[in-house]
């Protein structure tokens, strides 16, 4: 699932990495969730061969891409218009300026297709998550003169091919990196797009995983996040032949010199299986956060939505994961309002809200989407509605946020420092609950584990002092 999509970030690009005098300018758009963050690094990596630098100044490029995302509310129109502002970057470069391709990609390629093409004639190639890998010969085609639309599923595995791009996913962008394990979704939530514009779940293979991740650690990462829509439904053939779960996968990850943290995002209640139960309890390496959506606390909406498990479920398999792992923090998505949803209905996601207590969370009125079941329902919730339960559900999930990080205060923890701070002489990183905290640190510590004591909070982060000043226990 995308469920972290959540954080609809618009994350500009890498600084420019190696322009060549005549080399090719690449500007890409992310939107979205990790897995697109990392789709549009997998991009690049496959362009830099093809002498394509990436640049963040969108006036410069040969080539704009657009990574979009479908899982927000009015994703295509936002598009559409994200195009025409290109145009007129475009268009102001003047007659004689070297030619602007133009590229969407992303869910929002994949679920519109041949309609972009007819809605926007300036855009030169469409083309979905599947065919990322073939991006330099779609360009060529493009290059020929040809308007190119590839959103086909093909029957060949798209993983079979990133081993040519995983050299260049090596160049690692900093300290932490995602990596992505499996893709696609056959849950068919009534109200998700994702198993129509990521398709069926393909996991890979975990001697391939396994490669990569070497390779950036090598190349500097100490922090690794396994990427999937429905990661923990990974069954990637193992290098023993037999079929390993995300479990056994984090296990041997685990096993890697230097990779001080695992993380894994985002995870159905239905596939948290007991060896990644164990894999909690047993792995220190595996960080004691775990993003794991319910959408609704009401049995009725559960149902209704197909999660296909019902609210006590989820209460006991967070009481087993936390007998293994007492101090887990929990993330979660929340849907408000989805059809024929009444106040019990709320109440009850309220209500479980507080029974399990969350450190983070991320919560969205219903918006229908074209395509799924769900958007036919004659029993649509009104948006006032909508946007009050919405409000009150925020206040709550906030106020159990702000505990969470309040009570951390005083604690003693490690910290990745993975950059410099807003202010002069500070350091920014995560704790193992994937906090924000910042620190007065000299600049050398980045990219090494420190231990910190934390000395307050502000609105979503930390606030903490080295407690030894020194390198010392770096990772
Ligand atoms: N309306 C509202 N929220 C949605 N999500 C997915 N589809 C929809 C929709 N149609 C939310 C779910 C999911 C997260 C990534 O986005 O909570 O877990
Ligand atoms: Fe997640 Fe359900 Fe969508 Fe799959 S169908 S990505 S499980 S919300």
């Amino acid at each position: 699932m995308v469920e972290t999509s959540t954080q609809q970030t618009d994350i500009s690009p890498a600084p420019e990495q190696g322009a060549g005098k005549d080399s090719k300018k690449v500007f890409v758009k992310t939107y979205g969730c990790q897995m697109n963050v990392y789709d549009s690094t997998r991009m690049t990596d496959v362009l830099a061969p093809e002498g394509y630098a990436e640049t963040t100044v969108i006036e410069d490029a040969d080539l704009v891409i657009l990574n979009t995302c479908h899982i927000r509310e009015k994703a295509a129109e936002k598009v559409y218009s994200e195009i025409g502002r290109i145009r007129k970057i475009r268009d102001a470069r003047g007659a004689d300026a070297k030619p602007m391709k133009i590229g969407v990609a992303g869910c929002v390629a994949q679920a519109e297709g041949e309609e972009i093409m007819r809605r926007a004639p300036i855009v030169d190639l469409v083309f979905g998550p599947q065919s990322y890998h073939r991006l330099p010969s779609l360009l060529k085609s493009v290059a020929a003169g040809e308007q190119v639309v590839e959103t086909e599923f093909p029957e060949e595995d798209k993983f079979k091919h990133l081993p040519a791009a995983k050299s260049a996913v090596t160049k690692a962008r900093g300290f932490t990196s995602f990596l992505t394990v499996q893709e696609g979704c056959d849950k068919f939530c009534t109200f998700c797009v994702v198993p129509y514009t990521r398709g069926a779940e393909v996991s890979r293979p975990a001697g391939d995983i396994v490669a990569e991740a070497r390779s950036l650690v090598a190349a500097g990462v100490k922090e690794i996040t396994l990427l999937g829509q429905n990661v923990n439904a990974y069954h990637g053939k193992g290098e023993d032949q037999t079929s390993w779960g995300l479990g056994r996968l984090l296990e041997e990850l685990s096993g890697i010199e230097g990779l001080a943290r695992l993380r894994y995002t985002t995870s159905h209640p239905r596939d948290m299986d007991d060896s990644l139960i164990a894999a909690h309890r047993d792995i220190p390496s595996v960080m004691p956060y775990l993003h794991l959506p319910i959408q609704s606390g009401s049995d009725r909406m559960l149902a209704a939505m197909n999660r296909r498990h019902t609210r006590r479920d989820y209460v006991e398999l967070i009481a087993k994961i936390r007998a293994g792992r007492p101090d887990l923090a929990l993330s979660g998505d929340f849907i408000v309002g989805f059809p024929g949803e009444t106040e019990a209905d709320f109440e009850d996601t309220m209500s479980i809200i507080r029974e399990v207590g969350y450190a983070q969370a991320y919560s969205f009125k219903y918006s229908p989407r074209p395509g799924t079941p769900a958007a036919s329902h004659d029993d649509q919730v009104p948006e006032e509605v909508k946007s009050e339960r919405l409000q009150r559900l925020q206040e709550l999930l906030n106020a159990q946020q702000i505990a969470f990080n309040a009570s951390k205060v005083g604690d003693t923890m490690d910290i990745l420092l993975e950059r410099k701070g807003r202010e002069p002489g500070q350091l920014g990183g995560r704790s193992p609950w994937l906090q924000p905290v910042h620190l007065m640190a000299p600049d050398d510590l980045i990219g090494t584990l420190q231990t910190v004591r934390i000395t307050g909070i502000t609105k979503y982060s930390l606030s903490a002092e080295l407690i030894a000043p020194s390198n010392a226990n770096a990772a």
